[in-house]
């Protein structure tokens, strides 16, 4: 890879406000890319999740940082209202209804443009501007009319969803007139590519095929790169000694003798946490004799609280697991374990590690990193993974034991083969996934995209 200067645009900027200070958010992109961005001075452009003024930029951690501010109500109508209520639940199947408001379609518009605007200023001739995720994709044409002159690469974190439900977005036409900006767009997989050229050829007036369109006199490239995580720092935190000694605690706490099951979301709608309870509750129902050996844990992180689908999806799932554990549970031993919070990396390290089963069941989802990571901590090649066909993790991790997150009694089964599996083919499966994400790791993910862009 060469030198040149990458500016990168994200809704979000890679740290975050602790006390008077600024400490870097934990995750994979940022630990991808932040060594890149270093190496090159580069720069990165984003919101810092509060509403009002952005300070000033400034450096942490050898990057520029360079705050956009949002305004309270442009919260409530870019970020909750667009972003969060229209575009989300859109390109994830309409698994709920999106609501399309032209009051929230304007301000979607004029954050894309203050974005645009300020990547601008960063970004010199011949150097790379790399926007990220659906809350920005209007900042690639944005961009080019104001003829910086820098190549520019847009990054999908989401799936793209299939030309019918895309029709239905009042602003379809502007939307992809804006990604068509870019000289590279990347997708998680090859259907989101595969939708992208449809829907760009059906409504934008674009031409060509599934890996090039030409567009207004410019070619645009179409690429799919399956992000990932750092593999490696998993695998890593995995074998501490600390982590170690955690996961054995957990499993004295939760019961030796018992089988575990772990959940880890957002709790976001599109994440299954509802169906995957109730397959639970299913074997208990068919099992009843097994109940008091079988443990579930739930992690909830909490996410977009503001947004009425989220708040009701919480009390519906808490509510399930009250029923569940009135049911099989005696007070002080639950069946069901939940918590609503994050969770510290060496805590979250310890869980995956002690979890006998790991249940990962979106109805739709662009990639699913944790999947990925639970696979990478499985450093003694134990524990079985359990996941939805519809997360893009899927195409890569073919040893898990795949279902259809809609079918609850498909999904019982499958957590019931899990639970019973012979520990030869458990750790066959294992070592398989595990050899996958050891070579496609984020490093790797971020090479093939920079290359695409002639980094
Ligand atoms: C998904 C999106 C990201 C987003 C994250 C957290 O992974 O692809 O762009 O940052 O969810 O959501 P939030 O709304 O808190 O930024």
């Amino acid at each position: 890879m060469s030198e040149t200067r990458i500016v990168l645009i994200a809704n979000r900027l890679p740290v975050r406000r602790v006390g008077g200070g600024w400490e870097t958010s934990p995750g994979g992109l940022v630990s991808a890319l932040a060594p890149i961005l270093r190496e090159r001075a580069g720069s990165w452009i984003g919101w810092t999740g509060e509403a009002g003024d952005a300070p000033a930029p400034f450096v942490h951690d050898g990057i520029e940082q360079r705050p956009v501010p949002i305004t309270e109500q442009e919260l409530e109508d870019y970020y909750l209202g667009f972003c969060n209520g229209t575009l989300w639940p859109l390109y994830h199947d309409a698994i709920r209804p999106p609501e399309f408001h032209r009051h929230w379609w304007r301000p979607y518009v004029e954050v894309n443009r203050r974005f645009a605007e300020e990547a601008a200023r960063a970004v010199r001739h011949a150097e790379i501007a790399w926007v990220h995720d659906y809350q920005l994709q209007l900042v690639p044409a944005m961009l080019r009319d104001l003829r910086v002159g820098c190549t520019i690469g847009f990054y999908l974190h989401i799936p793209f969803p299939p030309v019918e439900v895309f029709a239905r977005m009042p602003w379809r036409r502007q939307v992809l007139e804006g990604l068509l900006g870019a000289d590279v767009l990347a997708f998680q997989t090859r259907l989101g590519r595969h939708n992208f050229s449809r829907a760009a050829r059906r409504f934008a007036g674009a031409g060509g095929t599934t890996r090039e369109l030409s567009f207004r006199g410019r070619t645009v490239h179409l690429q799919d790169a399956p992000i990932s995580i750092d593999t490696q720092s998993y695998a890593a935190l995995a074998r501490t000694p600390e982590v170690q000694e955690r996961a054995r605690r957990l499993t004295d706490q939760l019961g030796s003798h018992r089988t575990m099951i772990l959940g880890v979301d957002r709790l976001d709608y599109t994440k299954g946490i509802d169906i995957r309870l109730r397959a639970f509750e299913t074997v208990l129902q068919r099992h009843p004799d097994r109940a008091s050996d079988l443990v579930f844990v739930q992690v909830a992180v909490p996410s977009r609280e503001d947004i009425d689908e989220y708040a009701q999806m919480r009390t519906d799932i808490e509510q399930l697991v009250g029923r569940i554990n009135g049911t099989y549970g005696r007070p002080g031993r639950p069946t069901v374990e939940y918590s609503y919070g994050g969770l510290p990396p060496e805590q979250l390290a310890a869980y995956y590690l002690a979890t006998d089963v790991m249940c990962v069941t979106p109805l739709r989802d662009g990639m699913n990193l944790v999947a990925k990571e639970y696979v990478a901590s499985r450093v003694d090649n134990d524990g079985v993974l359990v996941l939805s066909e519809f997360a893009g993790a899927a195409l890569e991790l073919r040893q898990a034991l795949q279902v259809n997150p809609y079918d609850v009694d498909g999904v019982s089964d499958a957590l019931w083969q899990a639970v019973e599996l012979d520990p030869a083919e458990k750790r066959r499966r294992m070592a398989a996934m595990r050899r996958q994400v050891a070579r496609h790791d984020v490093f790797a993910w971020a090479r093939r995209c920079l290359e695409a862009l002639g980094a």
